[in-house]
């Protein structure tokens, strides 16, 4: 029965009423009907209908019943009204209530179970990169050479011609400028000076010496750059390791012994090293490392009896060069030629990385394959 039917706009006795048994009947319906509403009320707005069709201000069934019934009503039957009505309204009232916690713990409820974590479920794998080989080989040759002394320091890789070369004692035109097939940066006309992309790291010697009196003692890891064509050993950029040592009292033995510490270090115990004489403007003299070939271990025959092909049967493998710092040097940075001396290298870290792992070809290293780096966790 709908409320409209509960005769509420009309007083009781248009209605037939006039005895105290016939109003607690009537009321007895009334709760009946509240209490099959009730069960219908799952949701919010379910509820708020509900309690405004009860306990609405003016059209609420309890306020015309009190307007329309009770006020009205005879003085035999206010009593009886009056009893029914109050129990009614606290039957409704707490009824109302209990129907909104049950709606809002059951809502809190669905959404517990929508926000529940599945800790049995599998997780999203994010895969971890790794370092690329060459900053590893780099961190192992930095190890090295931190733990006697040096200290990492690290420069631009466009540079003037002043200090890729004139400060190192290659003048405009010096025929070893050839050799380094130059890469120049076109700039506007008017430019202060040309820049060029480094050929080598030996520009931070004069970076680093201009900057601190001796002692010094650093290695300068970096790409540099050069207009070699690809193939398996040649590379338009590539990385060195600068070193350079400069104090009042470093001998060549300080020299050798320095540079066959780190072979040793890096390669392991059983590599011999040799120099041999060689040729650049800033060290004198100068020298080209060689280390015993690590393929065939210096005998220059490969295992299966042929010619090792790593170092063509020579049983030795180039390095990299090095020497004494050339005095000139000094007079760019306004060292004292007759107090200071020192010795720098210059290493392909590239190839050292190669020679380490066995690696026939420079470009696997810029195609950034991830099977190939996938080798070098
Ligand atoms: N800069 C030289 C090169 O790239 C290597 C070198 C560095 C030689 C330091 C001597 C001293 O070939």
């Amino acid at each position: 029965m709908p409320t409209s039917e509960l005769g509420l706009d009309k007083p009781l006795a248009a209605l037939g009423i006039s005895e105290a048994a016939q109003v607690t009947a009537r009321f007895a319906e009334i709760r009946a009907l509240f209490d099959s509403q009730s069960a219908t009320v799952h949701d919010d707005s379910q509820w708020k209908t509900f309690r405004d069709t009860w306990l609405g201000r003016k059209s609420g069934v309890l306020a015309q019943i009190t307007d329309n019934w009770l006020k009205p009503a005879t003085p035999g039957l206010k009593r009886a009204v009056g009893a029914s009505l109050n129990e009614l309204r606290a039957h409704v009232e707490s009824q109302i209530e209990a129907r909104r916690l049950a709606i809002e713990s059951g809502a809190e409820e669905s959404a517990l179970a929508r926000e529940r974590v599945d800790l049995s479920l599998p997780g999203v794998t994010r895969p971890i990169g790794s370092h690329h080989l060459i900053r590893q080989v780099f961190q192992q040759i930095e190890d090295i050479f931190v733990s006697i002394g040096f200290s990492v320091v690290e420069g631009p890789e466009i540079e003037t011609p002043y200090y890729n070369f004139e400060a190192l004692n290659i003048p405009e035109f010096h025929p070893v400028r050839d050799d380094m097939d130059t890469f120049y940066i076109d700039l506007p006309k008017g430019a202060p000076t040309p820049l060029l992309l480094r050929t080598h790291t030996s520009p931070m010697q004069i970076r680093t010496m201009e900057k601190q009196k001796p002692p010094v003692r650093v290695i300068v890891p970096g790409k540099v750059y050069r207009r070699d064509n690809p193939d398996a050993t040649h590379s338009f950029a590539f990385h060195q390791v600068e070193g350079l040592a400069v104090d009042t009292d470093i001998t060549f033995c300080d020299f050798t012994g320095t540079i066959e510490y780190f072979v040793k270090q890096f390669f392991g115990p059983g590599v011999n090293t040799r120099f041999r004489p060689s040729y650049f403007p800033f060290t004198e003299p100068s020298v080209e490392f060689d280390v015993s070939c690590i393929f065939c271990g210096g005998s220059g025959t490969a295992a299966s009896g042929v010619t090792c092909a790593k170092c063509k049967g020579a049983g030795w493998i180039e390095l990299f060069g090095a020497g004494m710092v050339d005095p000139a040097v000094y007079g760019f940075v306004n060292y004292d030629a007759k107090k200071v001396n020192g010795f720098a290298f210059g290493m392909g870290m590239d190839r050292l990385a190669m020679l380490k792992y066995g690696i026939d070809d420079i470009q696997v290293f810029f195609q950034n394959d991830v099977r190939f780096l996938r080798q070098f966790p």
